[in-house]
């Protein structure tokens, strides 16, 4: 039985998002955006190429909430994308208010629904999610610790020429500057990466992953990442519809975890059915927990700001 998948925001990562469910035939797609006309374009050519496929799974654009109603899960990617120069936090208080107003619209009509949130900053807007719509923790989860991941493998996999299949790796922490990719945990076909890379070089590879939006940014001129986001995404949209119970790093509320409380951060969790099944805590060093402390604050910060704004 398909789920029915809501996305919000039709612009590269949900139309991308969008395409990647369709195509795996395992959701039924709606896809929302404010600007008129578009999100319907977009589905129809995605419509189009399930018939090239032969793939059963449908796909509607609109420009009404309404249409979500219902959904067994909604993806938020609405708002505004960082330009070169421009910081994550710059986009605090224009996307607080793009998601605030999705939320309280759809929490009423999707009452069964699981939350993935995209939209930048991460944390804070699945903070804000969950605050807002008043669903149970384990139903409002960030994606930011898959794509980190998968850009430090894809820098260990250039580095040393093996497949990223064989890199096992954990970056933990919010999806920002202060990301703690945890070396002591990566490997190469279960060999540590301190056997392969020098300490300067795997430095040099965690600048590289911490930067890994930046550069990208800095590349396209206009716009951010997309097609590793949205695949990101949609791991964790399969993980959910197929219970599969992967063990992924996603952004989620802690309430002691990691000895931390009423914040979002990344962590590992078990994703399966109803969301975050389970946080794993792995016991950190005192240079990493001070560093995922840190990376903690960032995230508090931010929420302080929202809160003395009024937004929560
Ligand atoms: P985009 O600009 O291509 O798409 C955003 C879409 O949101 C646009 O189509 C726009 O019309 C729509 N939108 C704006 N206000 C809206 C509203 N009130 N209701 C419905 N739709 C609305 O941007 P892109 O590249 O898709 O990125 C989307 C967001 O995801 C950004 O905030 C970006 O920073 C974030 N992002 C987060 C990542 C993560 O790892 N968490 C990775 C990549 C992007
Ligand atoms: C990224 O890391 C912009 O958060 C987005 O590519």
């Amino acid at each position: 039985m398909r789920k029915k998948v809501g996305i919000v925001g039709a612009g590269n990562v949900g139309a991308t998002l969008a395409l990647f469910a369709v195509n795996s035939g395992l959701a039924d797609v709606v896809l929302y955006d404010i600007v008129e006309g578009m999100p319907q374009g977009k589905a129809l050519d995605i419509l189009q190429n399930t018939a090239v496929l032969g793939i059963e799974a449908s796909i509607t654009g609109t420009n009404s909430l309404d249409d979500l109603a219902g959904s067994d899960i909604v993806v938020i990617t609405a708002g505004l994308a960082r330009k070169p120069g421009m910081r994550r936090k710059d986009l605090l208080m224009a996307n607080a208010d793009i998601v605030g107003g999705i939320v309280n619209k759809l929490a009423p009509q999707c009452p069964q629904a699981i939350y993935i949130v995209v939209t930048n900053p991460m944390d804070v807007m699945a903070y804000l999610t969950l605050a807002l719509s008043g669903v149970d923790r384990k139903r409002v989860i960030g994606m930011g610790g898959i794509l980190d991941s998968s850009r430090f493998k894809t820098f260990i996999s250039m580095e040393l020429g093996v497949s990223p299949r064989d890199i096992e790796t954990l970056v933990l922490g919010g999806h920002g500057l202060y990301m703690v990719p945890l070396v002591r945990f990566t490997t190469v076909k279960g060999i540590p990466l301190s056997k392969w890379l020098s300490q300067e070089k795997i430095e040099a590879l965690v600048q590289r992953t911490r930067e890994g939006g930046a550069e990208i940014v800095s590349l396209l001129k206009t716009g951010s990442a997309y097609y590793a986001p949205a695949q990101s995404t949609f791991e964790m949209i399969k993980a959910i519809i197929l219970d599969e119970k992967r063990l992924l790093p996603c952004s989620v509320y802690l309430d002691g975890e990691y000895g931390v409380k009423d914040v979002f951060n990344g962590v590992p969790v078990v994703l399966g059915k109803q969301g975050v099944e389970k946080i794993v805590e792995v016991e950190l060093t005192d240079e990493e927990r001070a560093a995922f402390a840190n990376s903690t604050e960032e995230v508090k910060s931010m929420i302080q700001i929202l809160r003395e704004e009024g937004k929560i």
